[in-house]
């Protein structure tokens, strides 16, 4: 079977539209699949992610030079399903789905079909849409509420969630960490950092402060003031890349004793999405902050969080999309062959909220 699909080889070279082929026949409407843990799906919509363009701009042109697919995110219809999938996953023809194919250098989700298998972690999370939610909602929340859930699991056990910290909760993890710090943790104090252009939006969310980062150099003295004002935060969630309380963490975060957590996505700094391996050397320090935590030289717990497909995160944001009326934000919608415009405004820096591509 062939169909339209985006394309890429390398950092060198444009997002171009091409034609993908899958080991899948069709006569009449009938579809043969490759196994009985398949799930064919008519894709409606994607989403990017700033993984998206790390990938591509770490590919040297002297190394890759095959054709790989673009995007994780995906939500359509199913149109075809082996038995075995349709088991596991509960899926039956027809069901609007969305899901999280994260198969790096594999065939992508900007793509007018995409072709997983329900027995390994890139199909496994394939999941019903909620009935409230659009195509292009379906495909704005994998992989950013996932992640934002994943933050939460790696919270050290035992500890609680009543006074939290998220710094970047104007990114489109952080608005999903402040919705369920306050819909489904019961965090009663939400300490957050984002610009004012967002901050109405992210009290709305649930945030009780609101730190304006673009209005200070570091983001320790209102944090600092915040601790003296109700004590010390339970855990801290980092969605942008920071490392201002880092020299303070034994003032501002709970001790290890009480499971104080800092957790993160981006390590100390913010990632430059149009750089690959240039964005290493910021990451350096968190990994071996990570490594003393893990053997107990830390006085608090450091987690860095990178999504797994095979989580438990799936059902849990299927479950609080469905029944916490959770906001799914979508910042702009493309169609396939505008790709790159899409890709730029995502690179902006600027997105508030998903960028999709509606594939018709
Ligand atoms: N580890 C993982 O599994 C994983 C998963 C997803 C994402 N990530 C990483 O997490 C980061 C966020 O991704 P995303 O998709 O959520 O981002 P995004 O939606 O593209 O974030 C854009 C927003 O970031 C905010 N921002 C920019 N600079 C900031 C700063 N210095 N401090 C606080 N907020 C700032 C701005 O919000 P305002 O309106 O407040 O200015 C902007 O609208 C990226 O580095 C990404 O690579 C990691």
């Amino acid at each position: 079977m062939q169909f339209k699909a985006v394309k890429f080889t390398n950092k060198a070279n444009p997002l171009t539209v091409g034609t993908q082929s899958i080991p899948v026949t069709e006569t009449n409407g009938e579809y043969k699949l490759p196994s009985a843990d398949s799930i064919l799906v008519k894709v409606h919509a994607a989403a990017l992610n700033p993984i998206d363009l790390i990938i591509k701009n770490s590919l040297s042109p002297w190394i890759f030079r095959g054709e790989k697919g673009f995007g994780f995110d995906y939500s359509g219809v199913v149109v075809a399903i082996g038995a075995d999938a349709a088991k596991r996953n509960g899926l039956k023809v027809n069901d609007r789905v969305s899901g999280l194919f994260q198969d790096i250098f594999g065939p992508g989700t900007v793509a007018e079909y995409v072709l997983v298998d329900a027995s390994k972690p890139t199909g496994a999370n394939c999941r019903k849409l909620p009935d409230n939610l659009t195509f292009q909602q379906g495909a704005a929340w994998p992989l950013v509420f996932g992640t934002a859930q994943s933050m939460f699991d790696s919270i050290a056990k035992g500890n609680s969630f009543n006074k939290i910290l998220v710094i970047g909760a104007g990114t489109s993890v952080g608005r999903y960490v402040v919705q369920l710090g306050k819909k489904v943790y019961n965090s009663s104090e939400i300490v957050v950092s984002c610009s004012s252009k967002t901050e109405s939006l992210i009290k709305e969310l649930g945030a009780t402060t609101v730190i304006d980062y673009t209005k200070q150099k570091s983001i320790l003295n209102p944090v600092l003031e915040s601790v003296k004002e109700s004590g010390p935060f339970d855990a801290i969630f980092d969605c942008c890349g920071n490392s201002d309380l880092l020299g303070d963490m034994l003032t501002v975060l709970k001790g290890r004793a009480e499971g104080g957590t800092y957790t993160t996505i981006a390590g100390d700094a913010k990632l430059d999405f149009s750089k690959g391996p240039g964005n290493l050397p910021s990451q350096i320090f968190s990994h071996f902050r990570l490594l003393r935590s893990n053997f107990g030289f830390l006085p608090y717990f450091y987690k860095m969080v990178l999504v797994n497909p095979a989580d438990s995160w799936p059902d849990k944001c299927v479950k609080a999309l469905a029944e916490h009326d959770f906001k799914v934000f979508i910042d702009s919608e493309y169609p396939m062959d505008q790709v790159s415009e899409a890709v730029k405004r995502l690179q902006s820096n600027k997105a508030a909220g998903k960028v999709i591509i509606n594939i018709e």
